[in-house]
């Protein structure tokens, strides 16, 4: 075969959010290592965004694949309804005490797509249960779930979803709590609500896809507080903030108001396979219990706990427990920190923010993801081979917790660099 990798890529294969007709052949990646990435032609690039948030421990993490090599090499895959299987088992028994809240069962998924509609079937089919008509979800602006039609319904309609709004169920939305107004506006609408809550769903402290926006513990706190008042279930979508990315392990473990659902998956298996988990408390789980067999929860996937996911996942947790990784956590947040006050010095870097290991802003005034300087962005950073794909005018790193100093002060020069040529 004489065609490139990339040709062949490029005649084959549909890329996600990727207009196809735009953009070049894609760049062949043959191998990783720590917080590096190795082209086809030799480049080493430096992963500065955990590849779409996912690889926490680095790439090709030595312990997690000796687990799943191990794994693969005795069970690789088994039925989960009626059987079940160590590595599901051990992942349960260790990450449910760590969870914030009295997290009482997991249950497996695929992705974080999977594990939001989980989620929020769980809280749905909660109320159908007890015989409850509770209907009404919240949710908030800009926030993002996923791509399935459920995640996508509690999601902020945008030009991404224009073409399936008349398919989406409705749910009311409220301003992301960033500020005393916003944070007004929601318990407004809330307050007008005429029908009871059934829940709420939301990214604790950080909207990932939305623009990294970040909102204080004490004002997502006071609209948690609210629901719970009127009753409605807390569903926390951790899928990207979970499993250390801000300061805490979990990002609810900053909230007063714990979750009684919460959804799992990207640094789960720290970016090494596919799986989603949504946990809740004893109390969902309790209303499923019945002699009447239409109160099951009639969910499931074909790869529900596949036993090579769990076994990286409790490695990748193994790995995320350490101390160490703790220290490298913090070693992060002081770097960012002290990057921050040079950034304070180019008027041009706009919003500055940080929690814990991410830090954003944009560049010039505005957020907005169909930026024209977004693909100039991007290009400047591929062309130094640092992958820090932004989000329209926003800038962040969301690092790897092994990237090495030397590597997040390239990161930081080539940020530099980028503010100065403009
Ligand atoms: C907060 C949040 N929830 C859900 C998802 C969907 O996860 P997945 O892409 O694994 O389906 C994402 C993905 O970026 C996310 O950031």
């Amino acid at each position: 075969m004489n065609q490139s990798l990339a040709e062949r890529s490029h005649k084959h294969i549909w890329q996600p959010f990727t207009q196809m007709a735009l953009v070049d052949e894609p760049i062949p990646m043959v191998s990783g290592n720590g917080a590096t990435l190795t082209d086809i032609d030799g480049n080493v690039w430096i992963d500065g965004i955990s590849s779409w948030w996912t690889c926490s421990h680095g790439h090709a993490h030595p312990h997690i694949a000796k687990r799943v090599s191990e794994q693969i090499h005795t069970l690789e895959h088994v039925i989960f309804a009626g059987f079940t299987h160590k590595p599901a088992i051990e992942l349960a028994e260790r990450l449910l005490p760590v969870l914030p809240g009295e997290m009482k069962r997991m249950f497996f998924s695929d992705n974080g797509s999977t594990a939001v509609e989980v989620g929020m079937k769980m809280c749905f089919q909660y109320w159908f249960n007890i015989d409850q008509k509770r209907t009404t979800l919240l949710a908030f602006h800009d926030s993002y779930h996923g791509d399935t039609f459920g995640a996508m319904s509690a999601a902020d309609r945008s030009a991404f979803s224009e073409p399936f709004h008349p398919f989406l169920f409705d749910v009311t939305f409220l301003p992301y709590p960033i500020c005393e107004k916003t944070l007004n506006e929601g318990l407004k609408i809330i307050n007008e609500i005429k029908s009871p809550i059934a829940g709420i769903i939301y990214e604790p402290l950080i909207q990932g896809a939305g623009g990294m926006k970040m909102c204080k513990p004490q004002q997502l706190d006071t609209i948690l507080q609210h629901v719970k008042q009127l009753g409605g279930i807390c569903i926390a979508d951790e899928v990207m903030v979970g499993f250390g990315r801000t300061e805490t392990l979990f990002a609810s473990d900053q909230l007063e108001v714990k979750p009684d659902i919460i959804c799992l998956s990207k640094g789960l298996t720290g970016g090494t396979m596919a799986l989603g988990a949504t946990c809740c408390a004893q109390f969902i789980y309790d209303a499923f219990l019945s002699q009447d067999k239409l109160k099951t929860f009639f969910h499931g996937h074909s790869f529900t706990g596949n036993p090579v996911a769990c076994s990286a996942a409790c490695a990748s947790l193994d790995l995320l427990l350490d101390p160490e990784t703790l220290q490298k956590r913090t070693h992060i947040m002081n770097m960012h920190n002290a990057f921050q006050s040079k950034l304070k010095s180019y008027p041009i870097a706009k919003n500055i923010r940080q929690s814990g290991t991410i830090i954003a802003f944009e560049v010039g005034d505005g957020a907005s993801y169909f930026a024209t300087l977004r693909d100039q962005i991007w290009e400047h950073f591929k062309s130094r081979h640092i992958i820090l794909r932004p989000l329209g005018n926003t800038i962040y790193i969301l690092p790897p917790f092994c990237i090495t100093d030397q590597q997040l002060e390239t990161i930081y020069s080539a940020i530099l660099e980028f503010l100065e040529s403009l």
